[in-house]
């Protein structure tokens, strides 16, 4: 065996590997992209193994001086390759940054291995001691989980904006309105807004859902070694503190073996998801011409190579679509993880590729979505006009009648009467005769016309959460004060890091 091994592991070995195993198990193809959170977390490392005595304070400023130098080198790629001069999230998927990072280094395994290598060429032997007391299965459960928490905090930024969006929207409809569906068959007029804060509910639950786990996740795995606990005397709390985890995480069998920090991520954006393609659904179904709700953006359209009349939704189909997506991913590495024996074992190492497409998918989601809400326009007259048709004001005239006193079972049946006769005579409820009317019930007087207008068919719902002007007026009000409050947290959690 020479003197610089290939491998991290190669002592034991007398035969070398079989050449098309070595290059299939390899992890560096994708896991290159934990370049910052590996460099990171060596950081912390170097740190604790020089409060141990391993590095004396002039090789711990060596170290971290080459581990700086290590992690630029992707952000040399980008420049060289996109001339940006650093890489967004987004674009670290870049293809060809990815390739030539990886052709760059034939011989590294995987993230780990390729630090070494390439601190050893920064810092020459210095470089060998950085693994002392830890092992690669702590690095990667660290690695992953930094790679997590700022995937959930570009995941919550894009979500602000998107509810921003949002409220925008709902305010600018002002007291417009359109049918609500229920079983997609008219079923009562509602504020454009209203179902708009509907939307809102949904993201400022997936927003709680990001921010929990995030809160469950931030734990140090560094010092666990590669089962049972470093076997160095280190204090765990220099790293955790380094690299802004709550604590380190209290058991280390679990800590290298645990990926439910992953789910609990791949679960949230996989709900968002859901979340996504319910609004992308009803956006795609708004903007056919048998409803001719919305006016597609055009700068959010595409067109046919056909028809040249085309107009298509393609951002809400692919948000959609993307979806799918999502939950698969979820649903892949909730079944990685099931039935695992403790502690560490290989096949964690296919949780990444799912993690770093959830995040690449949310990111450009959230990077389309604000924006194209922004740009939506209704066609209110349109909406209006589908409101009053159809009898959404049925509910409303029960109602009536059970305020004059009228047992609610009968006044649906009176109501359900009228709207026979209606549809009998091609008639609205407030086109019918009010003498036609009073043969169904004598509690029909000339006051009805008026409780069933489209305001009144809207202000009867006068309770917490209903679509009453005055209530969404109020829900409004309250969404922004909530949203005004994540993104004041967030700036004041700046202020403390900074
Ligand atoms: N590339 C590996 C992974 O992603 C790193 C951990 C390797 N540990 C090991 N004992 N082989 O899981």
């Amino acid at each position: 065996m020479s003197n610089t091994p290939t491998k991290m592991w190669s002592g034991r070995f007398r035969e070398p590997l079989d050449r098309t195993f070595e290059q299939w198990q390899r992890s560096f193809p994708f896991d290159w992209r934990l370049i910052p959170q590996e460099v990171a977390a060596s950081k912390a490392h170097a740190h604790a193994i020089a409060a141990a005595g391993i590095l004396t304070p002039d090789e711990l400023t060596k170290m971290l001086a080459g581990l700086d130098a290590v992690a630029q080198r992707p952000l040399n790629w980008a420049h060289r390759i996109s001339a940006t001069s650093s890489i967004p999230d987004y674009e670290t998927s870049n293809p060809q940054i990815a390739a030539a990072i990886v052709a760059s280094a034939p011989q590294a395994e995987d993230i780990h291995h390729y630090v070494e290598l390439e601190l050893t060429k920064e810092v020459g032997t210095l470089a060998l001691k950085l693994h002392t007391g830890r092992s690669r299965n702590e690095q990667i459960a660290t690695d992953m989980r930094l790679f997590v928490r700022d995937a959930i905090d570009a995941t919550l930024a894009g979500l602000r904006d998107w509810l921003l969006a949002l409220i925008g929207l709902a305010e600018a409809s002002e007291e417009a309105v359109m049918p609500g569906y229920t079983h997609l068959q008219r079923a009562e007029p509602v504020l454009i807004a209203h179902w708009l804060l509907a939307y809102v509910s949904m993201l400022e639950r997936d927003y709680s859902r990001f921010t929990d786990a995030r809160t469950r996740m931030n734990f140090c795995p560094l010092g666990s070694g590669a089962i049972a606990g470093a076997t160095l005397a280190l204090d765990r709390t220099i790293a955790a503190k380094a690299l802004a985890f709550t604590a380190p995480t209290p058991n280390s069998m679990d800590a290298t073996s645990d990926r439910d920090f992953m789910l609990d991520f791949a679960q949230a954006a996989a709900t968002l998801g859901l979340h996504i393609s319910r609004f992308a659904e009803e956006l795609t179904l708004y903007a056919t011409a048998e409803f001719g709700f919305v006016d597609l953006p055009e700068a959010f359209s595409t067109g046919s190579s056909a028809m040249p009349q085309k107009k298509n939704p393609d951002l809400t189909e692919l948000a959609r679509g993307k979806s799918a997506r999502l939950l698969g991913a979820a649903t892949a590495l909730a079944t990685l993880i099931k039935g695992l024996p403790l502690a560490y074992n290989k096949d964690l190492q296919e949780g990444q590729e799912q993690i770093f497409d959830i995040a690449d998918t949310v990111a450009g989601l959230l990077s389309v979505l604000p924006n194209f809400t922004r740009a939506l326009t209704f066609r209110s007259e349109k909406m209006t006009t589908s409101a009053e048709t159809g009898y959404l004001n049925a509910m409303a005239a029960a109602t009536y009648l059970s305020n004059k006193g009228v047992a609610f079972r009968k006044a649906h049946e009176i109501v359900g009467n009228a709207v026979r006769l209606g549809l009998d005579k091609g008639l609205e409820l407030n086109q019918l005769p009010l003498a036609e009317l009073q043969t169904l019930s004598p509690e029909f007087t000339e006051d009805f016309f008026a409780a069933i207008d489209l305001r009144s068919t809207l202000n009867c719902h006068d309770v917490i959460g209903g679509t009453a002007t005055h209530r969404v007026a109020d829900a409004l009000t309250a969404a922004k004060t909530r949203v005004a409050h994540l993104i004041s947290s967030v700036s004041s959690e700046d202020q403390v890091v900074a």
